[in-house]
């Protein structure tokens, strides 16, 4: 049994009586229309909370004007089976109204520096200050001893770290691994709009990065590496927007060893794909 909140007093209620008898609570943010990547954050929650609040709404301040905004999918009914199935306690439901409470324009919004403006933070100019903004409120509802992100949005699990860590917000923040199909491709909801023939070429992103990884390891020049990543890529019919390596906090990294992710954004015919893919040690 899932129970289905839109009332942030009635949530508000339900993480005292928890937090009362000392149970240790849980938070997946989402936006809904939810996927098996979505479900293995939940697990991943569960696994270190003994109560899980998964949030499903949908930011308004996270997208641009040309974005749109009002179509994107909403499956509640859906959502709610799947997160019952999962093992979720609570789907937090606000409204636009309940989350912003003096309206979107008159809200009070976080800026982030730095790891905001690059790769896709340069495509979507304030959409992860809108992240960090409606994550914030979150937080501060839900009040989770730990939220679980996917690693797939890496970008926007560095922007999460990077507030929780200035701000000293008191989570834990746990990545989830990204959930693959057979050949590869990254799980996403864009995935359903590929044609049979872009599905069977998505694969080469995840077969790119890995080969991203071995290069550098191998010690090519870090220039090399993302030029024929490029050109693996555009010479398949993809549309390059991005394909770098960089550190975890998605700097231009030194020269020499040290933990690194490989990022691609890539279009094939009208759908965006985006992956990563970790290397490198930290010693
Ligand atoms: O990753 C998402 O679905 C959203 O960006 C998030 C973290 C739920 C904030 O709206």
């Amino acid at each position: 049994m899932i129970d289905i909140i839109h009332s942030l007093d009635i949530l508000r209620g339900r993480i005292r009586a928890w937090k009362q008898q000392g149970l240790r609570v849980g938070l997946v943010p989402t936006m809904g229309n939810l996927h098996s990547g979505h479900y293995s954050l939940v697990r991943l929650a569960r696994a270190h909370a003994d109560r899980v609040v998964a949030s499903v709404f949908v930011n308004p301040t996270q997208f641009g004007p040309h974005e749109d905004f009002a179509r994107y999918p909403r499956t509640p009914e859906a959502d709610a089976d799947g997160l019952a199935t999962a093992g979720c306690d609570v789907m937090w439901a606000p409204s636009v109204e309940t989350m912003y409470p003096l309206g979107v324009d008159n809200a009070v919004r976080m800026s982030v520096p730095g790891v905001t403006g690059v790769l896709e933070g340069a495509q979507r100019p304030g959409h992860f200050d809108g992240v960090a903004t409606v994550v914030s409120r979150l937080f501060l509802q839900v009040q989770p001893d730990v939220a679980a992100f996917g690693l797939k949005d890496y970008q926007q699990l560095a922007v999460i770290r990077h507030f929780v860590r200035d701000l000293a917000f008191p989570v834990q923040l746990l990545a989830g691994p990204i959930v693959r199909d057979d050949d590869g491709l990254a799980l996403s909801s864009r995935n359903q709009y590929l044609t049979p023939e872009q599905r069977r070429s998505a694969p080469l992103i995840h077969a790119t990065l890995q080969r991203m990884r071995e290069q550098s390891l191998a010690g090519l020049p870090r220039g090399m590496v993302e030029a024929q990543a490029r050109e693996t890529l555009a010479s398949n019919d993809f549309e390059v927007d991005y394909a770098v390596v960089r550190t975890p906090t998605l700097d231009v990294p030194p020269d020499g060893g040290g933990p690194r992710v490989a990022l691609i954004a890539a279009r094939l015919g009208t759908t965006r794909l985006i992956d990563n893919l970790e290397f490198g040690s930290s010693s």
